[in-house]
């Protein structure tokens, strides 16, 4: 975990380069982006993400989903959609934002980044990223939540989404493991921004005890080694419906939704949506210039 931290630490302490963008993009006015994410792998950022999406527009929301998981991209998997363009095709000049935003169902909109190890953000030119942040500027005018699903852990793309974001939604299951990747990614986001705003989700609970211990940890090691106010959102249980809507490629809240982790994602997206992590206008503004930064230290650094 010590080395995980560190590690990020030093990605994140090269970082320098600015990217011009080629058009003028007005300043946003209101738009909350959050970074689902979380230290280990596996643990239901894809799910949660998709389910989050859905319950939040069913509460009268604008939701884009955007899929920044480039290596291994699942949002249209497990939305059972085909895209036949996806943000490569935008950074590569053959479409525009538009043209490859998908209606998914429950009225989100989808940007999918392609399945099948598809570039890496941080590998993207000077001109691309300019075109990828423009994109993304483009896009939160839509919208009032932008839910954004990342990889796991040391990933640079992970760490750049995590980073820039306000509000970062950090899931781990009860596993000791999974918890202490999860502290390690807590620890990265303490010291490289100012007032973070984390929440955190256990994922695949076995029960309330376990998955509330779970949390608790999280919160008091946050607060006794950092000093830091992490907010535990609560749990979803693990489900064998889950599973099953997984395999049947439909998001769990369509498919059952009276089973026990669809009551729990449409208790934590109301959380989220009344949480103290709401905030005001600047976010955007901010989130580009770091994800900018981030992407551009692997060509830099
Ligand atoms: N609450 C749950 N109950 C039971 N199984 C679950 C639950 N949440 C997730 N799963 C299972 O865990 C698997 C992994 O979930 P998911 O793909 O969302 O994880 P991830 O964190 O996005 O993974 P990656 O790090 O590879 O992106 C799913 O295919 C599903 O079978
Ligand atoms: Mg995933």
């Amino acid at each position: 975990m010590q080395d995980q931290a560190e590690r990020l630490r030093q990605l994140v302490g090269r970082l320098n380069s600015p990217v011009v963008l080629e058009k003028s993009v007005p300043i946003p006015s209101h738009c909350r982006i959050i970074t689902v994410t979380s230290g280990k792998g596996g643990v239901g950022k894809t799910n949660l993400s998709v389910n989050f999406a859905l319950a939040l527009a069913a509460k009268g929301k604008n939701v884009l989903l955007f899929d920044a998981d480039m290596g291994l991209a699942n949002v249209d998997v497990m939305l059972g959609m085909m895209p036949q363009h996806t943000l490569l095709n935008v950074l590569n000049g053959q479409k525009t934002l538009s043209e490859i935003v998908l209606e998914g169902p429950g009225g989100i909109r989808v940007v999918a980044s392609g399945s099948g190890g598809v570039q890496e953000l941080a590998d993207l030119n000077e001109t691309q990223r300019g075109k990828f942040l423009e994109a993304l500027l483009e896009l939160q005018h839509q919208s009032d939540l932008i839910l954004i699903d990342t990889g796991a852990g040391l990933h640079r793309n992970v760490l750049a989404f995590a980073l820039a974001a306000e509000e970062v939604v950090i899931v781990t299951t009860p596993e000791p493991t999974a918890l202490m990747d999860a502290y390690g990614m807590i620890k990265v986001l303490y010291r490289e921004k100012h007032n973070p705003v984390i929440s955190v989700v256990v994922n695949m609970a076995g029960n309330q005890i376990e998955a509330d211990e779970a949390g608790k940890k999280l919160v008091i090691l946050s607060k006794r080694f950092l000093n830091l106010e992490v907010d535990y959102l609560g749990f979803v249980p693990r489900d064998p419906a889950m599973i099953k809507a997984v395999r049947e490629q439909k998001p769990v809240l369509l498919a059952a939704p009276s089973c026990p982790a669809a009551i729990s994602l449409t208790r934590l997206a109301g959380m989220i949506l009344s949480g103290k992590s709401q905030r005001g206008e600047g976010n955007l503004i901010n989130f580009f210039k770091k994800v900018t930064q981030i992407f551009g230290a692997k060509n830099h650094g």
